[in-house]
C-alpha cells in the first residue's frame, strides 16, 4: 500500500516535527502521563486555583482530574483571549442558510456571552442548575453553551433534527429547569418550526419555568405567558458584565445523549477541567493550528463533534471557527466549496458520508471554486474507505494536504487516534496511531493485545483527561456498560485491526447500535419506537451496507393481525420514526413479515436478518432456530427486491 507523507513545507511549520521532537514527546507521555498532562495543562489554561492531584483513581472507573483545582471554560475560551491582540480577531465567522453572514470578534464574543449569562442569572439559574439547548445553527447556540458554561449551568445541546418526542425524553432526564430554543431555523430552504417542537414537548414537562425564544426565522410563535419570553427582550432589561465563576475542575460541563444498545439514551457527562486540556491539545496536535488559520468543521453542533471542535477546541485555542447553518447542497451541491473559498478555510473537517455525497454529486461543483487555502484535511464518524479517502486528497486537497482521519467518540470527548499531520505516513482508511498520552490498544476478550495483523476489540487501558465521568443518573450503567467487559479497562464497543506496522484500523460496531451517516443509532430505540405503533406486533431492525450513509436502517416487522402489509402502512411507518425520534432516522426501507426468526428462547436473531441484507442467503449456525421456514421466506422476499 501506498504511504502518503507530508510535504517538506508541511513539515517544516507543523507544530509537532518528526524525528526527536516527537519521541520526546511520546516518551514523555508514557513514561510519566501524569507529569505530562500536569505540565501541559499548566502551559496550556487558565486556572484560578491550581489542582492537589492531577489523576484521582481511589474511586475507579469513577475517575477524577486534577482535583482540588478551580477553573472555567469561558474564562479560558475568551476572557484570556481578550487580554491579548486577540480581542480583535473573529472568533466566528458564520453564515447562515439564505446567505446572511455575520462575524463576531473575541470581544464581541465576550461582550454576547456575558450579557446572555446575565439574562440567566437574572432568571435565578446557577451552577448546578441543567438547560436544555434546542437551536439552530447560529451564533446564539455557542454564545448560550458559553454562558451556561460561564455559570457552571450544565447543558445539553439536543440537535435540531430531533422531534418534540425525543426532546421531551431528554429534558425529563436531566431534570431541566431551562429551554433555550429559536423560532425556527433554515434547512434546505424550509423553516424547521423548533419552538412548535418546545411546545409540544413541555406539555408533560412540568419542571421547566423558562423557556427564552431566540428569533432567527420570524415565522409566528406561540408565547406562554410567565415561561416564554423573547431572547432580545430579556437581554434589554440587563446590564452587562457577568464575572466567569470559579468551577471545580471536576464540574460537569455537559450531558450530551448518546445512542446505546437499549432503548434508552445514555446522558454522557462531561466535565470541565481535563476536557478542556484534551480539546485544546487535539487543535495544536492534530489540526496543527497556527494564529493565521480559519478553520472549518463542517458538522453539527448538536453532536460531541460540533461541542469539542466547532465550539469548545477552536475557543481555546483562539483561532477563527466557521459556522454554517444550513444544507451542504442547498440552494446547490457546491456550498461546502463556495464557504471554503469565500473565507479561505484553512483547515477543514467532515464526515465520510459527506465526502461519499460529494463524490456522487461530480467534481465539477469543487472545480467551480478556488480551494488552494487548504492546508489540511479532517474526517470524523465512520471509517472512511479508501476510494473516498483518495477522492478527498486528490480533487478537494488537490494531493498537497493531508488526512487526519480522527477515531473518537461522544464519550472520549476528544480525539484519540489520529494521524499527526506533520509527522504520520498515512495509510487511507487507517486512524494511523493513538495520540500521545493515549493508551489505546486493540485486544482479545482476556484483554491480551493482539499480535500485528490481528483483529480483535478496541479498548483504552488508561483514564485520560477527557473522558466522560459517568452516566447521567445512571452510574451503574457507566460501570456496566464500559468498564465491566474486560475488567478495569474501557470497552469502546468497536472493532479493530492492528496491521504489521502497528497502524489502527477501526472496523465497526460490535454492538447493536449502528452507524448511519456518523449519526448513532441504535436498534433498541429504533424497535421499541416501532412497536409503540398501533399497527406493529413486533420488530426488529439491522444496518445494512450503503454506498453512501455506511450502513442504512432496515427495519423487519410483523404487522398485527387485521393490517395489511401495504405501502401505506409502511410509509406511515416511517414517518411515526420521524415523529418520535427524528428525520434521521427514518428506515431506509419497511420489510414485512408475519414471523421474524428467533431462538426457542424467544429471542429475534438479528445475526441471521443481518446476514439476510448484508449476503443475501444465511450461512452462520442457526441450530438454535425455531422455525426454519421464516428465514427461508425472508431471503426469499430479499431475492424478489
Ligand atoms: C465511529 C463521533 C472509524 C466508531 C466523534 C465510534 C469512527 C463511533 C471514526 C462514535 C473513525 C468515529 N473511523 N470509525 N475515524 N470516528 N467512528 O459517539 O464506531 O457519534 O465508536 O462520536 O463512531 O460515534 P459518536
Amino acid at each position: 500500500m501506498d504511504l502518503y507523507h507530508p510535504s517538506e513545507s508541511f513539515v517544516d511549520r507543523a507544530n509537532v516535527k518528526p524525528g526527536e521532537p516527537y519521541e520526546a514527546l511520546i516518551a514523555k507521555a508514557s513514561a510519566d502521563p501524569e507529569a505530562f498532562w500536569s505540565d501541559l495543562a499548566e502551559s496550556e489554561l487558565h486556572w484560578f486555583r491550581k489542582w492537589d492531584k492531577v489523576l484521582d483513581e481511589s474511586e475507579a472507573p469513577f475517575y477524577k482530574w486534577f482535583t482540588g483545582a478551580t477553573t472555567n471554560m469561558s474564562y479560558n475560551c475568551l476572557d484570556r483571549h481578550c487580554k491579548t491582540w486577540r480581542k480583535n480577531r473573529a472568533a466566528i465567522v458564520w453564515e447562515g442558510e439564505p446567505g446572511d453572514q455575520r462575524t463576531l470578534t473575541y470581544q464581541e464574543l465576550l461582550r454576547a456571552v456575558e450579557r446572555f449569562a446575565a439574562v440567566l442569572k437574572a432568571q435565578g439559574f446557577r451552577a448546578g442548575d441543567r438547560a436544555i439547548l434546542y437551536m439552530p445553527m447560529v451564533p446564539e447556540l455557542p454564545v448560550a453553551m458559553l454562558a451556561c458554561a460561564r455559570l457552571g449551568i450544565t447543558h445539553s445541546v439536543v440537535f435540531a433534527g430531533f422531534s418534540a418526542e425525543a426532546l421531551k425524553t431528554r429534558i425529563l432526564d436531566l431534570d431541566a429547569g431551562l429551554v433555550v430554543t429559536a423560532d425556527g431555523g433554515w434547512r434546505r430552504g424550509n423553516i424547521v418550526p423548533l419552538k412548535q417542537a418546545v411546545d409540544d414537548a413541555l406539555g408533560d414537562c412540568p419542571g421547566v419555568r423558562s423557556v427564552i425564544v431566540y428569533r432567527r426565522t420570524g415565522n409566528e410563535v406561540e408565547m406562554t405567558p410567565g415561561r416564554d419570553a423573547w431572547w432580545h427582550d430579556l437581554e434589554a432589561d440587563v446590564t452587562a458584565g457577568c464575572p466567569a465563576e470559579r468551577l471545580d475542575a471536576e464540574h460537569p460541563l455537559y450531558v450530551l445523549y448518546t445512542s446505546g444498545t437499549t432503548g434508552k439514551p445514555k446522558g454522557i457527562v462531561h466535565s470541565t477541567g481535563g476536557y478542556q486540556l484534551q480539546v485544546s491539545m487535539a487543535m495544536r496536535w492534530v489540526f496543527d493550528i497556527k494564529d493565521e488559520d480559519t478553520y472549518w468543521c463542517a458538522a453539527d453542533v448538536g453532536w460531541v463533534t460540533g461541542h469539542s471542535y466547532i465550539v469548545y477546541g477552536p475557543l481555546l485555542v483562539g483561532t477563527t471557527t466557521v459556522m454554517y447553518e444550513g444544507a451542504p447542497d442547498f440552494p446547490e451541491p457546491d456550498r461546502f466549496w463556495s464557504l471554503v473559498d469565500k473565507y479561505k478555510v484553512n483547515v477543514f473537517y467532515t464526515s465520510p458520508t459527506a465526502i461519499r455525497a460529494f463524490i456522487k454529486f461530480g467534481t465539477e461543483y469543487p472545480e467551480r471554486h478556488d480551494l488552494s487555502s487548504l492546508r489540511l484535511l479532517g474526517s470524523v464518524g465512520e471509517p472512511i474507505n479508501p476510494s473516498a479517502w483518495e477522492w478527498y486528497h486528490s480533487v478537494i486537497g488537490g494531493g498537497r494536504c493531508p488526512i487526519v482521519d480522527t477515531w473518537w467518540q461522544t464519550e472520549t470527548g476528544s480525539i484519540m487516534i489520529s494521524p499527526l499531520p506533520g509527522v504520520t505516513a498515512l495509510k487511507p482508511g487507517s486512524g494511523t496511531f493513538p495520540l500521545p498520552g493515549i493508551a489505546a490498544d486493540v485486544v482479545d476478550l482476556e484483554g491480551n493485545s493482539v499480535a500485528p495483523g490481528g483483529e480483535g476489540y478496541l479498548v483504552v487501558r488508561k483514564p485520560w483527561p477527557s473522558m466522560f465521568r459517568t452516566l447521567w443518573g445512571d452510574p451503574e450503567r457507566f460501570r456496566e456498560t464500559y468498564w465491566s467487559q474486560i475488567p478495569g479497562i474501557y470497552f469502546v464497543g468497536d472493532a479493530a485491526r492492528k496491521d504489521e506496522d502497528g497502524y489502527f484500523w477501526v472496523l465497526g460496531r460490535v454492538d447493536d447500535v449502528m452507524n448511519v451517516s456518523g449519526h448513532r443509532m441504535s436498534t433498541a430505540e429504533l424497535e421499541s419506537t416501532l412497536v409503540r405503533h398501533a399497527a406493529v406486533a413486533e420488530a426488529a431492525v439491522v444496518g445494512m451496507p450503503d454506498e453512501l450513509t455506511g450502513q442504512a436502517v432496515i427495519a423487519f416487522v410483523t404487522p398485527i393481525q387485521g393490517n395489511d402489509p401495504t405501502d401505506e402502512l409502511a410509509a406511515e411507518l416511517r414517518e411515526w420514526v420521524a415523529q418520535q425520534i427524528g428525520k434521521f432516522a427514518r428506515p431506509k426501507q419497511i420489510r414485512f413479515s408475519d414471523a421474524l426468526p428467533k431462538t426457542r428462547s424467544g429471542k429475534i436473531m438479528r445475526r441471521l436478518l443481518r446476514e439476510i441484507v448484508t449476503t443475501h442467503k444465511v450461512s452462520g449456525d442457526i441450530t438454535t432456530l425455531e422455525d426454519l421456514s421464516v428465514v427461508n421466506r425472508l431471503a426469499a422476499q430479499q431475492d424478489e427486491d
